[in-house]
């Protein structure tokens, strides 16, 4: 796959403006949490979470982790991977006009946390079309992922939570899709189909419309709700519209060896296990052999011992059934297990990305 240089990025100013904007969410993010939580401690103590002390050292890594997220993200930008545009994507005035509702949101989140309540979901909901393990409020989310309600939150949600780096982590995924993809080099790149699993509302398949503008992109999900939104933000993108198809990750509506290259991000951690092999499998089956696939997730306590309580917070905090399991499962085994090879993992900054090939 050729990887287009794009001659304006050699601009400093450009990054400049990036790195600004970068710093600008992250203080925007930081600031929401102190307000949020100092609120919480006021109003309704008894619903605010037990987390542990966080030690200056860590988030002396963290801050550190988060530069060097940012300067490999506007490296490869600048190797011309994915356009500068990218860099400054996001619907701003739309989110504008979404973060009032975040607040209003708020106290049912924590009045559904204080009452351990974690099966609120809209009366409509037919419970026999989910698997069991889907039927929760996961990180204490009005209507979990089941309506048109969570999903307008979403994306803002994830980004204030991650303090702005929710793209930079998606999009490191795209340097090891593109390299896997040169595996089908001699082909049309509008032949070359890629699929991403638990697309919800359509972030990673922006960042990957950016590095393959010409793909066939196909977006899943078990959310009608996320993929109306996707459908909403991906529409407004020149080129061809990625296919969008609700279905289970474990048992996927696509014919073996149908895609050249799957990828996957932030689903692991929100699977039990057996859910989440399953989900490997499936995506092996559906690969054709030679493609590639890309994992994103969570770190976990085998690469990033150093953000154990940030880990432990994290799930203190949001309803996350699944985390504790997730950050000592070993990924890389299972991925050997469900047929991959070479496989290899890279850590950025909270996030811990997998590649890995199906054989030939
Ligand atoms: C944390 S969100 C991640 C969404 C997206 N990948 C991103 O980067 O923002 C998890 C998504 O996984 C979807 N999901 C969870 N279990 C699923 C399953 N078994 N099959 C398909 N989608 C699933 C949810 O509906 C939700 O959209």
């Amino acid at each position: 796959m050729k990887v287009q240089k794009s001659p304006s990025m050699a601009d400093p100013l450009t990054k400049f403006a990036y790195l600004g904007l970068q710093g600008g969410k992250s203080l925007m993010g930081l600031a929401h949490k102190e307000v949020s939580t100092r609120l919480l401690q006021w109003v309704a103590p008894s619903s605010a979470p037990v987390t542990m002390p966080v030690p200056p050292e860590m988030l002396k890594e963290l801050r550190v982790a988060m530069e060097r997220l940012l300067e490999q993200d506007w490296q490869e930008a600048e190797a011309g991977l994915y356009p500068p545009s990218l860099l400054f994507d996001a619907p701003w005035l739309d989110w504008a006009t979404r973060y009032p509702l975040v607040w209003l949101d708020m106290p049912l989140t924590w009045n559904r946390r204080a009452r351990r309540q974690v099966r609120d979901l809209p009366q409509d909901v037919e419970p026999e079309a989910f698997p069991d393990y889907y039927l929760q409020n996961f990180h204490h989310q009005t209507d979990g992922y089941l309506s048109d309600h969570s999903a307008s939150l979403y994306d803002l949600q994830v980004e204030i939570l991650f303090n702005g780096a929710a793209d930079p982590m998606r999009r490191r995924l795209l340097n090891p899709l593109v390299k896997g993809l040169a595996a089908f080099a001699a082909r049309p790149a509008s032949s070359l189909r890629v699929l991403d699993i638990a697309a919800g509302t359509g972030r990673t398949l922006r960042q990957i419309r950016g590095a393959l503008p010409q793909g066939h992109l196909v977006g899943l999900d078990l959310s009608a709700a996320y993929l109306r939104q996707a459908n909403t933000w991906l529409s407004q993108l020149p080129g061809e519209l990625p296919q969008l198809v609700q279905g289970n990750a474990e048992a996927m509506p696509f014919a073996e060896a149908s895609m050249q290259a799957a990828t996957c991000v932030f689903l692991m951690h929100e699977l039990p296990a057996a859910a989440r092999a399953n989900v490997l499998l499936e995506a092996f089956r559906v690969l054709e052999p030679g493609g590639v696939f890309v994992l994103a997730d969570s770190v976990q306590l085998a690469d990033s011992p150093q953000y154990t309580v940030a880990m432990e917070n994290f799930r203190r905090v949001f309803h996350e059934p699944y985390y504790r399991d997730y950050i000592s499962d070993d990924i890389g085994a299972r991925l050997r297990q469900s047929g991959f090879v070479d496989i290899t993992a890279e850590t950025h900054f909270m996030s811990r990305v997998w590649a890995a090939r199906k054989p030939l």
